[in-house]
């Protein structure tokens, strides 16, 4: 039965109260967003959480307002295990994303020649960091190739270069910035598992809209903002590190006195849990935002997001497909919630202007964010759309009105 009173499912009950959804999503009024690939709107628990931190900082004092909100700072590594499928002491807070990935990096004592297998779809900042590495320490870096159809990595192909190189590093994003490809994480990371490399997941564009499990994908590390489909504030992201990893003494480059003991004059011993990759200062209401932002996602359900979400972009997908002059992007049978799109007779920033200006949320994706990927598709730019489960059919379908009508205009 449909919950009426709560934005929450409570049941194993597909269908989300939009209503209610919507009237906790202030921006739900003023706009229609289809940005969440870039930040989700944030929820009133979530901006209620942060307000709340700051006017207890100006009250109190920052040191004690901390203090006094202790269970809930702790109950950002607990829910966030929660929804990973692991235990508080595996995750660490982050800055970013990048943050998060460029300190799991640093962990790594890399060498000449080592080498680095990952995909031509991973994320761009990914990528630059694979060859700042390769400039400074002068590893290998190897893409494995994609299967024909667009469809992704070609996993068989991608184990047999794992057999090859015995890589270092074994780095997938399972869903990139610049397209809705959803790669197969879990199906590396079994290859993975089953010859012990060393595995890295960006799943930055994928928490928050699937389940997304640690110990099935088979990661050792893996990395994600709070504020894109998880709807958290803007300025955060964390990082798993498993048993694993942490057993074998995986510890960041720089690390200080809130990841490791200066236990003699000239020794330290970083602690035992993922807080090693932490700092020792928070932005404590940003973190007390995402611990709000996680528990309200675990509210309204995984499975639920999951189903609602994607079939939202595919609607969105159909509608553009049928548009002349509009050519969708994205690969694979079932791709994520970012739908990317050419238009011709239009450059990027004139046509996004046209959609802000009717109050429609978008971003931009140059050639720069995806070389291997844009090269393929010969474009230099696409539109991205990404819906989130809040977001309505009538809005999807304003959009692709807006689009045909701008396309239209164009010819
Ligand atoms: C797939 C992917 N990975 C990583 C990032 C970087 O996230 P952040 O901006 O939090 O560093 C993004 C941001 O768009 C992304 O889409």
């Amino acid at each position: 039965m449909r919950n009426e009173n709560s934005a929450f499912n409570r049941s194993a009950e597909p269908l989300l109260d939009l209503a209610a959804l919507r009237a906790d999503t202030p921006g739900c009024e003023a706009v229609i967003h289809f940005n969440n690939a870039g930040a989700g709107l944030m929820p009133r628990p979530v901006l209620g959480a942060m307000l709340d931190h700051l006017r207890l900082e100006a009250a109190i004092g920052g040191y004690e307002a901390s203090a006094a909100r202790a269970a809930e700072v702790d109950d950002f590594h607990a829910s966030l295990a929660e929804l990973l499928g692991t235990r508080p002491g595996n995750i660490a807070f982050a800055a970013s994303a990048t943050h998060a990935y460029t300190k799991a990096l640093s962990a790594i004592d890399f060498r000449p020649g080592d080498v680095i297998l990952t995909t031509r779809n991973d994320f761009v900042s990914n990528q630059i960091a694979f060859l700042a590495l390769r400039k400074r320490h002068g590893v290998r870096i190897v893409h494995a190739p994609d299967r024909p159809d667009g469809s992704g990595v070609d996993v068989d192909a991608m184990a047999a270069l794992m057999r090859a190189h015995r890589p270092r590093l074994v780095a997938v994003t399972h869903v990139p910035t610049n397209s809705g490809l959803v790669q197969p994480v879990a199906e590396v990371g079994r290859h993975c598992r089953e010859l012990d490399l060393l595995y890295l997941v960006d799943a930055c564009q994928s928490v928050g809209q699937y389940p997304v499990d640690v110990e099935e994908i088979g990661c050792d590390l893996l990395t994600a903002t709070c504020r894109k489909f998880l709807r958290g504030p803007r300025g955060s992201g964390f990082l798993y590190v498993s048993d694993r990893a942490l057993a074998a003494g995986y510890e960041p480059l720089h690390i200080d006195m809130h990841g490791a003991r200066w236990v003699a004059p000239g020794h330290y011993r970083p602690v035992a849990t993922a807080a090693r990759f932490e700092e020792w200062e928070f932005p404590y209401a940003t973190v007390l935002g995402c611990a709000a932002a996680v528990r309200y996602a675990l509210r309204v359900g995984l499975e639920p997001i999951a189903r609602r979400t994607p079939a939202l972009a595919g609607r969105l997908r159909e509608r553009l497909a049928a548009v002349p002059g509009v050519r969708t992007l994205d690969g694979g049978p079932a791709p994520a919630a970012l739908v990317t799109f050419t238009i011709e007779g239009w450059e990027a920033e004139p046509f996004k202007a046209a959609l802000d200006a009717r109050g429609i949320n978008s971003a931009l994706s140059y050639r720069e964010f995806a070389q291997f990927d844009f090269a393929d598709k010969e474009v230099r730019w696409c539109l991205r759309l990404s819906p989130h489960y809040y977001n309505t059919e009538d809005e999807v379908d304003a959009v692709a009105g807006a689009v045909a009508e701008l396309a239209r205009s164009a010819r």
